[in-house]
């Protein structure tokens, strides 16, 4: 980290091991955007570019300079009041309903180490590892005060960004919109690459240029969402996978988010991400806090893949925590798609012993253990265990799967109510509704306001009184709609409530993973609605789809990882036909999709083969000798499956030694043309030898030309193959 102190100017630049981040604050105070790009010495102030320009005004510190204006000039923190007419970060309205706000410069400091947020998430570092620069901002009529929070990891390439926001003045003040992170670039011909969705085909790859306008994503579900993930990547026109400037912004929250992408009337662009402004209008009481939750920031000169493994080494050793941060994840069956609602404990007990047979680690007992609860219109809310349905009490049922040598893990949906259940009935009025008004329902079901601490206390005290009956040794945190009619009893200020439910939920979680340090958490809503940095603070895996179709999978999976490490990636082998598409994939298939994930099974093997089972021992075995490489590798899109007819991946080991290669091929054609696999990421000049047929390849021709897939017949046909170097 550089600070220049010049007479009028304070230059600070941010160095990571590959980039530069440069800001200024300049004659006036305003702090000002300058460079960030591919590591580089200097100053940049010479881009600013000043013209007197009609209709981008000039604050008063100008006097008679029309050519200084907000409107054209690059910020740190766009406010909305200074004359800057593009998307602001900030937007402040008064106690008598005014807006306007004007941060100006008065000072810095830098630690060691890494900030923490108070009630966030956040990325954590030691202080060999990351330093922390402080740059505080005021409004000097409202005193609103703000401390620009940037957490540099240079190691990793990552720049993090936050800010604490306080009311300095005497009157109460609503923050409007309270963004932490602009990217504003002094030109720029950028491709916008986002990640759009739906339930059951969420993050899919959508790449689209940046034209004058804005491009937008977001969330006003309450949640991150299965429609956009909040998650964004900036790409030079010709960046691919392998060469060009991107840069990426991850949002690490998992609430209501806006991302934009504005090019403005003098072609520069400028990047956006953080909490929405809609329904959002926070309160801050004189001397309050507020603190903007942290976005992810990386660039990478060398393309994608790069930009990509630096979001993953960031959030596998900086974000995840607790004892399954590193440590292999169990391989677990679920009795979801294998009997839904339609089980008992000898069901489940079952499940457990074709799961010893079969050498899978852990049996998780899904939804409808719990109230009443035999399909999905009760019971949410009642978390007591049914012990007429399961034939006995839970710690006896947990064991028997215990003595069968495999662990036991179990589903809550803790932020949601049904009506017909006894929790609402006694208390109805924890349940989000407007009054005089019917709340809108989904999946017949209401959301409990987690605003309020004694609705998440007693939610939190129910919980624990499950996971104290036995040894749980995981838990799947599920929420399985969008919320809405977000109104709170506990606050006269509504528009604060939908943040305040957001840390209503990390405080669940945070108390949750101190009381209980070993168990497994996993994260979920309706699949991936909740994939986000964020969650992965709290839970190191997140089931990705309820979609389990192989073929799907190879879009969802390849849209994950962009952002997203493959230890995040929950991904289980399930029946055919599939229960979402209908599809027949074959068996090979759908384990070498789920072993881009967790890996597990979300099927009934008394349904199966022997010859099927038998394929299940092997998948186990093949997965336990990769599971390292899996989890920590570096994951290489070799493919990509929205355009060509093959999905296609490999995981290369750090020091380039080991590499699995993973590919579908989706839909074969009569004398078909051969698809050749260029792998990526490998040592030049050596051998590596595939170690099934013994064959040595020349490292830089399988990069160059890549790999032949030999046709098979049938759709969907997967190949894995495992290579090792000769040095
Ligand atoms: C969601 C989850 C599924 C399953 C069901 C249970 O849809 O994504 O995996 O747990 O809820 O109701």
């Amino acid at each position: 980290m550089d600070i220049i102190l010049k007479e009028r100017e304070t230059i600070f630049t941010l160095h990571t091991k590959h980039s530069t981040y440069q800001m200024m604050a300049d004659r006036f105070g305003f702090l000002l955007h300058l460079y960030y790009g591919k590591k580089t010495s200097g100053t940049m102030e010479y881009l600013l570019q000043y013209a007197d320009r009609g209709f981008s005004g000039n604050p008063s510190d100008a006097g008679e300079d029309r050519t200084y204006s907000m409107d054209a000039l690059p910020q740190e923190l766009p406010c909305q009041g200074t004359g800057d007419y593009r998307s602001p970060a900030i937007v402040v309205r008064d106690a008598n309903g005014v807006f306007g706000c004007d941060l100006r410069y008065q000072g810095y400091s830098s630690l060691k180490g890494k900030y923490a947020l108070e009630k966030l998430p956040a990325v954590y570092a030691n202080e060999e590892e990351a330093e922390t620069l402080e740059i505080y901002l005021k409004d000097s009529v409202m005193g609103l005060k703000v401390a620009l929070l940037y957490g540099v990891l240079p190691e990793l390439d990552i720049i993090t960004r936050s800010a604490r926001i306080t009311n300095g003045g005497g009157q109460k003040i609503y923050l409007e919109k309270a963004q932490a992170a602009c990217l504003d670039f002094v030109g720029g011909d950028f491709d916008l690459i986002r990640f759009y969705g739906r339930h059951a085909m969420e993050r899919l790859f959508e790449r689209t240029p940046v034209s004058h306008g804005v491009l937008g994503i977001g969330s006003r579900r309450g949640t991150s969402s299965h429609q956009y993930n909040p998650m964004m990547i900036l790409a030079g026109s010709d960046t691919t996978e392998d060469f060009g400037s991107c840069y990426a912004m991850s949002f690490v929250y998992s609430g209501n988010f806006k991302g934009e992408a504005e090019k403005d009337q003098y072609n520069q662009t400028r990047a956006l991400l953080g909490l929405s402004d809609e329904q959002f209008s926070y309160p801050l009481l004189s001397g309050e806090t507020f603190v903007a939750p942290e976005t992810v920031l990386t660039y990478s000169g060398k393309g994608l893949s790069q930009l990509s493994h630096n979001l993953h080494k960031c959030f596998r050793k900086h974000l995840c925590r607790g004892k399954y941060q590193t440590g292999m994840r169990p391989i677990l069956i679920n009795s979801w798609e294998a009997a839904y609602f339609d089980f008992n404990g000898e069901t489940v007990f079952q499940l457990a012993k074709e799961a010893a047979e079969l050498g899978i680690d852990m049996v998780v007992m899904d939804d409808g253990w719990f109230g009443k609860r035999d399909d999905d219109n009760s019971g949410l809310g009642d978390w007591i265990v049914n012990e007429k349905k399961l034939g006995e009490p839970l710690e006896s049922l947990i064991q028997k799967i215990n003595g069968l040598g495999v662990k036991f893990g179990i589903w809550f949906e803790p932020e949601s109510v049904n009506e017909d259940s006894e929790l609402f009935r006694d208390h109805s009025d924890w349940a989000f509704s407007i009054p005089k008004r019917s709340p809108v329902r989904a999946r017949n079901q209401l959301i409990l306001d987690f605003s309020r601490k004694e609705v998440v206390d007693a939610i939190f005290d129910k919980v624990c009184g499950i996971l104290d009956q036995g040894n749980i040794e995981y838990i799947k945190w599920d929420l399985n709609r969008s919320l809405c009619d977000c109104y709170s009893a506990g606050t006269r200020d509504q528009g604060r409530v939908m943040h305040d439910y957001v840390l209503g939920v990390y405080d669940f979680l945070e108390r949750l993973i101190q009381r209980y340090p070993n168990v497994l958490l996993e994260g979920c809503s309706g699949g991936g609605g909740r994939f986000d940095a964020g969650m992965l603070y709290y839970t190191p895996q997140i089931w990705c789809s309820d979609n389990t179709d192989a073929l799907d999978r190879t879009q969802i999976q390849y849209g994950t990882s962009f952002g997203y490490p493959v230890s995040a990636v929950g991904s289980h082998v399930s029946a055919i036909p599939n229960h979402q598409t209908g599809r027949f994939t074959p068996f090979a298939t759908r384990g070498i999709t789920a072993m881009a994930g967790t890996f597990g099974y979300e099927l009934d093997p008394q349904k199966l083969s022997e010859e099927e089972k038998e394929e299940i021992k092997k998948q186990i075995l093949e997965y336990r000798k990769y599971a390292d490489l899996i989890q920590e590798g570096l994951y290489y899109r070799l493919t990509n499956p929205f355009t060509e007819n093959v999905g296609a991946w490999a995981f290369v080991s750090e020091d380039r030694t080991r590499v699995l290669f993973s590919a579908v091929a989706f839909l074969p054609h009569g004398n078909m043309p051969v698809q050749y696999i260029r792998f990526k990421g490998l040592r030049e000049g050596c051998s590596y030898v595939d170690q099934a047929s013994g064959q040595a390849y020349a490292s830089d021709a399988l990069m160059e030309c890549g790999i032949p897939l030999p046709f098979r017949m049938g759709d969907y046909q997967a190949y894995q193959m495992y290579f090792e170097i000769v040095e």
